[in-house]
């Protein structure tokens, strides 16, 4: 679908140039989350998880930001660099290496660990590099199935560079060997996997027999590749074949050898038995092409500067296997080239150059002495043809694809395709076609593909489409005024010449290069959802727009001043466009784009050459896209980019921003931007404004989003005001580094001098700070009023005592003091009387102080606990503080003095306090209980109140 493949040229061409960086080496793609990315440059094959890297030294660092679970890495190092032992071993998942840059070696080790990799290219990018290749450089590549060597020479690598790989299916090398030997020596190990070679070298003069021999020097017999199906053999400098020199491949798929009568004898005698593809030069007799096509089974052939001529009957029988046929014809005599006739194997001809080649000298179709030719599927013409009639193509009932390009075509006769009814693809680009009537098309109700691109269209009869009702794909253009060549505004109805949209219809191109066109739907018929449409016009304004013919297009791309409906920006329209590409210019009279925001179905955005500067709605733009995923801002004008406009941007993967004049970004522009993970500046100038200091950082300290800032001329980053271009980070440092150094060191000493005091007073104070709340309010209280003796007490008594001892606080404390009254006593426990949810400690103090008395329960298990002993902590606290007697022990068991030495405020308080102890004889407990009850029991309350 277009929609994808319409690619995001851009990085493709950042890719491909060379890089300066301001963050790292590496971008890291992720195809599930950013397919828009994907990486279209053809020299780096990439998986679902790829990293691209670039100006590589140091393998080990530089790749340090790339997670270890990617699959692909396209590297591109400096040239001389030595790959390091377990550089790359920390990818355990790597399947694909792609190494652009010449290493002078690679080190023993470099690839352990490495053992999912299936797919290595080492790519130099200068001639004959000498790189020291090690025996078995390789083996650790147990999988490898796919090696590519460019532009090293081979000579001086190890005989058994390439040892140790015994999975290797396919090998391409481009290297200027002398010999053939060169390589062939170095594969004799590979015989049981290889299935296909491809070979190009240059520095090859004479082909010889390979002469192989061992370690020791013994003759090694060459072994037989029984598995190869395809070799590609490409030398360019040959010029001398010698015998059976290609015995050791049988069948070749395509060989190229330069153009020379000597070599194609000797073809004959090389030793190969079969070949399927092979370039025939002009010196040669169709006699002795056919001849060699016969022995060597040839089946694609191409012969260029072919002299036409009467093909005998003889040669004719033996060309007679040809299914491809590419024929280049320089200099005609009028003989008719009409041997494709006779080739009854034909499925593909082309046939390429027209130079004097008269039309009827290429006669197809000769109805009087010919029936229909059923073998051929493909025919490309590309000659001097004014006029096409049926005459020529009628007979060809089985053709599918039909190519004349640049083929001057004027006219094209009425009824011409007829008969073509399994013709899916008409190419009809760059000719002078003007004209298209009703029954141009006639007959082609199977065409899918028509391109009339680059034609003078000026005349579009009705229905003249009307006939290719599976047509998918059409381009149309360059449209013309039917009146005057002159005149700029053209009209075209689309239903005047569709009819009814074929349903089918994916994609449509129209352009009118220099004028400005005015599309008119015309009925209510539609395409089905998912058309791409093209538009391509000085100014292209649609006239109805409200037809259901704009809700099934999804993609859009717009290359022109303006795109209008009525006096409006057209977008609004489009309701289901998803891609949308609008491409305008900078000086275009302006025109409200408010209305993008309704495109909420969009994906992909790109505007360029637009100026955002004068669109008053700027700030909600952008607002309800919420599924825009790609942002493109390229060469438009913008002032600042800030939060209002990426407010609703929540999907937005991936933005791109090239502004030619200066900008600022704000430091909230990119907070909304949650899913961001590709951000680029082309060329950024910003303006001088510490507004944008924080940007440097920010690109630095990215963890999740990328950010790539590209400036190839600049070594840093560069902003402009009045004075004019400055080294951005300089005039950062001067004008905004100051203030923000001192604010920062001012705060941090601030931060860090409050949690010091923060912290000492913790350390100090911990646990007793709520109960120094509860003395302050106590204190306070009692200065408003007298003192309550039940007042701000809920409870008689805190009893303080271990888990342990729960037992006997039920059994024994619970029944002896709260059952004994009147007054009775309210005792609080903390496993009945706390707080659910309330932090321990509070509800400790909290306790504390809601009860008038605390007590005791001291036992050995008591002086282990730690939250015994804090109670015990801020219970002589208090005692202290409010000076009354609220403290009781009780020992329930009997301690050692020198136990109690351990906890000296215990021991402390036991000297200084009475406590009483808990009688094991039953005859004593009353008198104990009585005891404890008169000290915990409330004052009388006072008459007086
Ligand atoms: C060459 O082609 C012939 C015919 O297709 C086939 O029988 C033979 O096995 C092939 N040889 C090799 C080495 O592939
Ligand atoms: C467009 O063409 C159709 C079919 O010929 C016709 O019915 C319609 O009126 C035309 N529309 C305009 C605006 O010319
Ligand atoms: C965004 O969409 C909501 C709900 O559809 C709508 O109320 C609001 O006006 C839209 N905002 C803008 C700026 O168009």
């Amino acid at each position: 679908m277009r929609l994808v493949s319409a690619q995001f040229e851009l990085l493709v061409v950042w890719i491909i140039g060379s890089w300066g960086w301001l963050s790292n080496k590496c971008v890291l793609y992720d195809k599930k989350t950013n397919y828009w990315l994907s990486i279209h440059s053809s020299s780096c094959p990439h998986s679902n998880l790829t990293a691209v890297c670039w100006d590589l030294s140091d393998l080990k660092l530089n790749l340090s930001i790339v997670p270890s679970n990617y699959q692909a890495l396209c590297l591109e190092i400096r040239s001389g660099s030595v790959m390091q032992s377990g550089a790359l071993s920390r990818f355990s998942v790597l399947e694909t290496i792609h190494i652009r840059g010449c290493l002078s070696t690679i080190l023993p080790g470099t690839f352990k660990g490495l053992s999912h990799v299936k797919k290595l290219y080492l790519l130099c990018m200068e001639q004959c590099y000498n790189s020291s290749l090690l025996p078995n450089t390789f083996s650790d590549l147990t999988n490898l199935e796919e090696l590519s060597i460019e532009n090293y020479r081979l000579s001086v690598m190890a005989p058994d560079a390439l040892g140790g790989i015994p999975l290797l299916k396919k090998l391409t090398v481009d290297s200027c060997a002398e010999e053939l030997s060169d390589l062939l020596c170095r594969i004799v190990n590979m015989s049981q996997s290889l299935t296909a070679l491809d070979f190009t070298s240059d520095g090859i003069v004479i082909l010889r027999q390979p002469n192989c021999s061992d370690t020791n020097g013994a003759v090694l017999e060459f072994p037989y590749f029984y598995r190869l199906q395809e070799v590609f053999l490409n030398f360019p400098n040959a010029h001398r074949l010698e015998k059976r020199a290609l015995k050791c491949f049988e069948n070749i798929s395509s060989l190229f050898l330069p153009d020379n009568d000597a070599l194609q004898t000797q073809l004959l005698q090389s030793g190969i038995s079969r070949l399927r593809h092979f370039v025939f030069n002009n010196n040669i007799s169709f006699e002795s092409v056919c001849e060699t096509v016969f022995k060597l089974s040839i089946r694609q052939v191409h012969i260029s500067d072919h002299k036409t001529e009467n093909y005998s009957e003889s040669a004719i029988r033996n060309c007679q296997g040809i299914e491809v046929l590419r024929l280049s014809i320089c200099h005609s005599d009028n003989v008719r080239v009409n041997l494709i006739h006779y080739l009854k194997n034909l499925t593909d001809v082309s046939v390429l150059r027209y130079w004097d080649v008269k039309p009827e000298c290429i006669e197809l179709c000769d109805t009087h002495t010919q029936g229909p030719i059923t073998w051929l599927k493909r025919l490309s013409l590309t000659l001097y043809m004014p006029s096409i009639t049926s005459e020529q193509f009628s007979c060809l009932k089985n053709l599918e694809h039909l190519d004349l390009e640049s083929s001057n075509i004027n006219n094209i006769s009425d009824f011409t395709f007829n008969g073509l009814g399994k013709l899916r693809i008409l190419n009809l680009r760059d000719n002078n076609i003007s004209q298209i009537t009703k029954n141009t098309l006639f007959g082609l109700h199977n065409l899918e593909t028509l391109t009339l691109e680059l034609n003078p269209l000026v005349h579009i009869e009705a229905f003249a489409f009307i006939h290719l009702t599976s047509l998918k794909n059409v381009d149309l253009g360059d449209i013309h005024h039917p009146a005057s060549q002159w005149e700029k505004r053209v009209t075209l109805n689309l239903t005047h010449i569709f009819g009814v949209f074929p349903p089918g219809l994916m994609y449509m191109n129209i352009t009118s290069f220099f004028g400005c066109i005015n599309i008119i739907i015309g009925s209510n018929s539609t395409p089905k959802l998912g058309l791409a449409l093209q538009v391509r016009a000085k100014n292209v304004s649609f006239q109805d727009c409200w037809r259901p013919f704009f809700k099934s297009v999804v993609s859009l791309t717009a290359m022109t001043e303006h795109l209008l409906c009525g006096s409006h920006f057209a977008a609004k329209y489009f309701p289901s466009l998803e891609y949308f590409d609008f491409q305008s210019m900078l000086y275009a009279e302006f025109v409200d784009m408010t209305d993008l925001n309704t495109l909420v179905q969009l994906r992909y955005l790109k505007l360029m050459r637009v100026d955002l500067i004068l669109q008053p709605g700027l700030a909600i733009m952008f607002r309800n896209l919420t599924k825009l995923e790609s942002l493109n801002l390229i060469s438009c004008r913008i002032l600042t980019l800030e939060e209002e406009l990426s407010r609703d941007l929540h999907s937005l993967v991936q933005l791109s921003i090239k502004v030619e004049e200066e900008f600022s970004m704000l430091e909230t522009f990119p907070e909304p931007l949650t899913s961001l993970s590709y951000l680029l500046f082309y060329r950024p100038r910003l303006h001088c404004s510490c507004d944008n200091t924080w940007l440097d950082n920010w690109a630095r300290g990215q963890g999740h989003i990328q950010v790539i800032i590209w400036h190839p001329n600049e070594a840093d980053l560069t902003c402009k005001d009045e004075t004019g271009i400055q080294n951005f980070a300089r005039y950062s440092e001067a004008n905004c580094s100051l203030d923000v150094g001192f604010v920062l060191f001012f705060c941090t000493s601030l931060g860090l001098l409050l949690f010091m005091l923060v912290t000492v007073l913790y350390q100090l104070a911990g646990d007793y700070l709520l109960a120094f709340c509860h003395i302050l309010r106590g204190w306070m209280e009692e200065a408003v009023r007298r003192p309550n003796p039940r007042g701000r007490h809920c409870y008689d008594v805190f009893v303080s005592y271990s888990g342990r001892d729960e037992r006997w606080v039920v059994e024994q404390l619970l029944p002896g003091l709260e059952q004994r009254g009147p007054p009775y006593l309210r005792l609080c426990l903390h496993s009945r009387d706390f707080q659910l949810g309330k932090d321990i400690v509070d509800n400790i103090t909290d306790s504390l102080y809601s009860s008038r008395h605390t007590l005791c329960v001291v036992s050995r298990h008591y002086l282990r606990s730690n939250w015994c002993s804090l109670e015990l902590r801020l219970a002589t606290l208090r005692l202290l503080v409010e000076h009354r007697d609220i403290l009781i022990l009780v020992f329930l068991e009997d301690i050692p003095p020198r136990q109690l030495c351990a906890h000296h405020r215990l021991a402390r308080l036991v000297k200084t306090r009475t406590y009483l102890d808990w009688p094991q004889e039953p005859a004593l407990q009353s008198a104990f209980w009585d005891r404890l009850w008169i000290k915990l029991a409330p004052p009388e309350p006072d008459p007086r109140l």
